[in-house]
């Protein structure tokens, strides 16, 4: 067994893909798949994209590493791109989503305390929700599946309905420093907030001195057709977490901050050995060149209409395969009127990758940059598949 000295964490699917083109996987045996996972919304410019590669060849000839104890001008260049772009003052760099949670985190309690008031630590979050792995945010994400047997739950999160609004106002209390959402969930089976439960969350952050925490880990660097999810909506957040799309495949993460948000996080208060690291800048503001370009966003917004009208088209014709689509932008989810591991294996048959998520969804969430075309491409598979669905439904009958 090739993985036999591999923790046991993951049930892999047996494909072995050995190089990347775009929105496409090619297998060791020369196999082309459509990747409409894009690793779970990394690789958002695609595969192998060419100024994104010689941004990083260009850097790992010059410096890979320096420790954040020096001045990085590829942080500050990308830390000024990002808050120009979005309602932040003040950016730190992570490797990961998890890791931005954690900062995330950290800079809302420490707020709270700098303000005087060390015990408003608690943070509202919902049911559904995904967060990462590490203890915290395993705990932030409530669910029971990850949170067994790795001990005591982290105290400080109170989990409440996703979209009740009432809920969340009888969570609040003198303990609680902020509210932490994700803008669409995304393994909780693409499931967006409205904009009036946005707007209600953030009156509620105005009135009790709360602070707003977006997990835009999924959501954001232009996934929804906006450069982050929550621009749909007109509500800004204090803190926002981001990771996976702004790297581009490469491990980056960033926690943004208003000002006054992050007035807690003085010198000394959290570090990180690889944060903001050379390559990663590098990699980032190549990623966002791509992003911010003229005319990108619109070109995201034009080509999930394809999948728009197409999977509703889909639906139309097999509504005993699929239930129900949703999302936004390329942030799309499928329901599965049947178990989703059926529909997902058949999926896999006709070369396309997509990826599960909670709630009998299949998330589809190709590489932003993916054309018209392709998207069609990908639309005709996913007819085979569910052709494939229906026709052993019939079988079995
Ligand atoms: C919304 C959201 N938050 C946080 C994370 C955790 O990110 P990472 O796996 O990079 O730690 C993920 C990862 O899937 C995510 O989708």
């Amino acid at each position: 067994m090739a993985e036999a000295a591999l923790y046991d964490t993951y049930s892999r699917a047996p494909l072995r893909f050995e190089r990347g083109e775009g929105v496409w996987l090619i297998t060791e045996t020369g196999e082309r798949y459509l990747d409409f996972g894009a690793g779970v919304a990394v690789t958002s410019v695609g595969h192998g994209h060419p100024h994104v590669v010689g941004a990083l060849k260009e850097q790992a000839d010059k410096v890979w590493h320096l420790s954040n104890v020096y001045e990085i001008p590829g942080q500050e260049a990308f830390a000024k791109r990002l808050t120009d772009a979005t309602f932040a003052d003040k950016v730190f760099f992570t490797n990961s989503g998890a890791e931005a949670l954690e900062c995330a985190i950290k800079t809302a309690r420490r707020y709270q305390f700098s303000k005087g008031h060390p015990e408003r630590f608690r943070i509202v979050t919902f049911e559904g929700a995904f967060h990462g792995r590490t203890l915290a945010t395993i705990a932030a994400g409530g669910q029971e599946k990850y949170l067994e047997g790795f001990g005591p739950k982290t105290p400080g999160f109170d989990q409440v309905a996703f979209g009740d609004i009432e809920a969340v106002r009888a969570a609040v209390t003198d303990e609680t420093a902020g509210i932490l959402i994700e803008p669409v969930q995304g393994e909780g089976g693409i499931r967006p907030a409205t904009t009036e439960f946005m707007k209600a969350l953030r009156q509620l952050c105005d009135e009790h001195g709360l602070l707003l925490i977006l997990d835009e880990v999924q959501s954001g660097v232009g996934r929804t057709g906006k450069l982050f999810a929550h621009e749909w909506s007109g509500v800004t957040p204090d803190i926002m977490a981001v990771a996976k799309g702004i790297g581009g495949g490469f491990p980056l993460g960033a926690c943004l901050a208003t000002a006054e948000a992050a007035s807690g996080m003085k010198a000394g208060t959290h570090g990180s050995t690889y944060g903001g690291n050379p390559l990663a800048m590098a990699v980032g503001n190549a990623v966002l060149d791509v992003v911010l370009g003229e005319g990108f966003l619109q070109q995201v917004r034009d080509v999930s209409l394809v999948f728009r009208q197409g999977l509703a088209s889909l639906k139309d014709r097999y509504p005993d395969v699929i239930e129900d689509v949703r999302g936004e932008g390329l942030m799309l989810g499928v329901k599965a009127a049947v178990p989703s591991a059926e529909l997902l294996q058949a999926i896999r048959a006709a070369k396309l990758l997509a990826i599960p998520a909670g709630d009998n969804v299949i998330r589809l969430l190709p590489p932003l940059v993916v054309t018209p075309d392709e998207a069609r491409e990908g639309l005709a598979r996913l007819e085979r598949a569910a052709e494939t669905v229906r026709a052993s439904a019939k079988k079995t009958a």
